[in-house]
């Protein structure tokens, strides 16, 4: 049954020419669908200008557009709310809202499929009578749902998670099946904090490998439930190829800050002697030494760590200012740690990228570093379309030893 109104609604999707969604407004997940694609580039590219504009850039690139602008995302984490003993809500939360929940029948920003899957979840979860979480009572069982889809593999990774209970196990891999939507691994994690995060803690793999295969390029990845991944695939392989082009050929030594599950040092390791990254999340750390393995790359260390503590150890300054070092720094959204700024200022390399998910967070930390570095390239990537985020690629190149001392002597408190 829900097979046939699965493909319909795929089909009606697909067919869709003119971006209208029911849920625009309401919904927390897009803020500019109604906004032309042209003009959402060029208020982006403003920003960004607006932001590193008091640092002088030499060069400024024009946005480079996400090459897919619909469905363009790899994974989404949608919640489950609702009357308690009303019908099942299951889709992202109302804008401002965080205890509402739009019950997402249509989307944009990830596969028509996925839409499928949300809509045999919420009718299975009420057959079940399964009752939703809800966050001020701190009651109920379903808490999350985490889709994931290889846009260049096909493969399909569904992850529920749950509060502390039993699971239907069987029935919730039969109403999956029923969708006829491919699905290659299915994973069940409790999650039994207060916290509103889509992460669990004991995870139980109830059907496949308990990872999906994503491709960058020629390159293939592994990703598992909560590892880090761009979410935008195609973008991610404009971003990559910038960061790569502003590495250079050559390279000696690459160090790759915050490196997830290894994608960035991994996509420039052919022009790298020597790769090193370093991850606090040590699920990704794992999956970043299996991705070098199967890309055969040996000369790569992945450190299980805090990035703050990693740059004061021994490890990293034998290698920091050597000669032919590149790093590549891209923090999550607050920005660099105090113990990485002190490293660039008080051990400054003669060349490293920022890749920043935050402008507001790049230019704090500019003003930081711009005594010691020059803002050689600046290249604004939309990786985020009908949302209001950009992605930005800075190229930073040591300004010399007298602007590095004055460097030293005035910036280091942060
Ligand atoms: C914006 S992501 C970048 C991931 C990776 N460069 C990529 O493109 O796939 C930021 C990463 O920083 C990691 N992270 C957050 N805090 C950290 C810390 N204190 N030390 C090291 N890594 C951290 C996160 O787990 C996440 O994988």
């Amino acid at each position: 049954m829900f097979s046939d109104v699965c493909q319909s609604k795929i089909k009606n999707l697909n067919s869709k020419i003119i971006k209208t969604c029911s849920h625009f407004g309401v919904c927390g997940g897009c803020a500019s669908l109604d906004v032309p694609y042209k003009t959402q580039l060029s208020v982006k590219e403003q920003w960004v200008r607006e932001v590193v504009g008091p640092f002088q850039p030499r060069t400024f690139l024009p946005i480079l557009p996400s090459p897919d602008i619909d469905y363009y995302r790899n994974k989404m984490e949608f919640a489950f709310g609702g009357p308690k003993h009303g019908p099942v809500l299951l889709g992202l939360r109302e804008k401002k809202k965080f205890n509402h929940v739009v019950n997402v029948s249509e989307c944009f920003l990830m596969s028509p499929e996925t839409v499928c899957l949300l809509d045999v979840v919420r009718h299975w979860a009420e057959k079940e009578r399964l009752p939703t979480y809800h966050l001020r009572a701190h009651k109920g069982f379903l808490r999350y749902l985490v889709l994931r889809e290889g846009k260049n593999t096909g493969q399909r990774m569904v992850h529920l998670i749950t509060a502390e209970g039993m699971l239907p196990e069987a029935s919730f891999l039969e109403a999956l099946d029923s969708s006829q939507v491919p699905v290659d691994t299915v994973l069940w994690s409790r999650h039994t904090g207060l916290s509103d995060v889509a992460q669990g803690g004991q995870t139980k793999i109830l059907k496949g490998a308990g990872v999906i295969e994503e491709k960058l390029g020629s390159l293939s990845f592994q990703i598992g439930a909560a590892s880090f991944f761009q979410t935008n695939t195609k973008g991610a392989e404009v971003l990559y190829q910038v960061v790569s082009d502003f590495a250079g050929h050559s390279i000696d030594t690459l160090i790759d800050f915050y490196c997830g599950a290894g994608a960035i040092g991994l996509f420039c390791a052919p022009r790298v002697k020597k790769l090193m990254g370093v991850e606090i999340h040590a699920e990704s750390v794992r999956h970043a030494r299996e991705n070098a393995k199967r890309q055969g790359v040996m000369q790569a260390v992945f450190f299980d760590q805090d990035a703050d503590a990693f740059a004061k150890s021994p490890e990293l300054l034998s290698v920091w200012q050597s000669p032919g070092t590149v790093s590549v720094m891209d923090p999550p959204r607050p920005g660099l740690q105090p113990a990485v700024r002190q490293l660039l200022i008080r051990h400054p390399i003669e060349k490293w990228i920022y890749v920043s998910c935050n402008p507001k967070a790049l230019s704090q930390d500019l003003a930081f570093l711009a005594p010691v570095y020059e803002v050689e390239m600046v290249q604004p990537v939309d990786m985020f379309p009908h949302t209001p985020h950009v992605e930005v690629c800075v190229l930073l190149k040591y300004a010399g030893a007298g602007q590095a001392r004055t460097g030293q002597s005035g910036y280091l408190t942060g």
